[in-house]
């Protein structure tokens, strides 16, 4: 009964890196590859689910019955998914969103000066964009990841209520066999309600077990 679990039910996932432009050709941005959302989407789309991707800059191409959405920067991810989680029963964030972005960005190439020895960059803050889809009326099912180096399951935990998420799926991305561009992680989900442990596996076994998990808590709530 896997096949057709979210048939009709509208489903947008974030995946992927943003990039936060300096000048023309420099940038800020983080080692996620887009694996982890790209498998999350290719397993809801299987369960009947429409799929909306909405994509930091990555090398992978769209799984099959996706419709993708490439953005760059957080501010354009944030715009994307305002417009899309409107309408979505499910919204996951797999997406590395950079937290902040340079405040200034030139319009030329930044040059050397002359005896310069150091630069600062002042950065501001990014929207955090599946807070603000958590904090929507009538709001999706919102779940979120959380990629942590230390204390992962009470930070975890933390962001599951200060972000009044649904469910956050954690993952300790100080170990470089798991986590940002790897072929496998390792996670634990934690809702108001349970624990659930997901050991070492490649993405795309663990995205049909997420999605799986993700549709029975999905379903609970709907009948709550
Ligand atoms: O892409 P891969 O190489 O496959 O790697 C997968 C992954 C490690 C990137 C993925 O499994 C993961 O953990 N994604 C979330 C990374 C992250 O930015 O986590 P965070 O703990 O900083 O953010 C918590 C949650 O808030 C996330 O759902 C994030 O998408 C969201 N967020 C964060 C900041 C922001 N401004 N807006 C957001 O929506």
């Amino acid at each position: 009964d896997t096949i057709n679990r979210l048939n009709g039910k509208r489903v947008v996932i974030t995946a992927g890196p943003t990039r936060e432009a300096i000048d023309p050709v420099r940038y800020l941005s983080n080692e996620s590859s887009g694996k982890m959302g790209y498998a999350l989407a290719a397993a809801a789309a299987i369960c009947g689910a429409e799929v909306t991707l909405i994509s930091g800059p990555t090398q992978l191409t769209p799984p099959q019955n996706v419709s993708r959405i490439n953005v760059i920067s957080a501010t354009d991810m944030h715009e994307a998914a305002m417009a899309y989680a409107e309408k979505a029963d499910i919204f996951i964030g797999a997406a590395a969103v950079a937290d902040f972005r340079p405040e200034h960005v030139a319009s030329t190439k930044l040059k050397k000066k002359i005896g310069e020895e150091a630069m600062v960059i002042k950065l501001i803050k990014n929207p955090d964009i599946i807070a603000n889809v958590a904090a929507l009326t009538p709001k999706p099912f919102t779940v979120g990841f959380a990629a942590e180096t230390n204390n992962v399951d009470q930070y975890a935990r933390d962001k599951l209520t200060r972000k009044h998420l649904d469910m956050i799926i954690a993952n300790d991305v100080s170990r470089s066999e798991i986590g940002f561009n790897s072929e496998h992680n390792e996670v634990t989900v934690f809702s108001e309600y349970d624990e659930i442990h997901f050991p070492h596996q490649s993405k795309d076994r663990l995205a049909k077990a997420l999605i799986q998990t993700i549709a029975n808590a999905f379903q609970s709530a709907m009948d709550r």
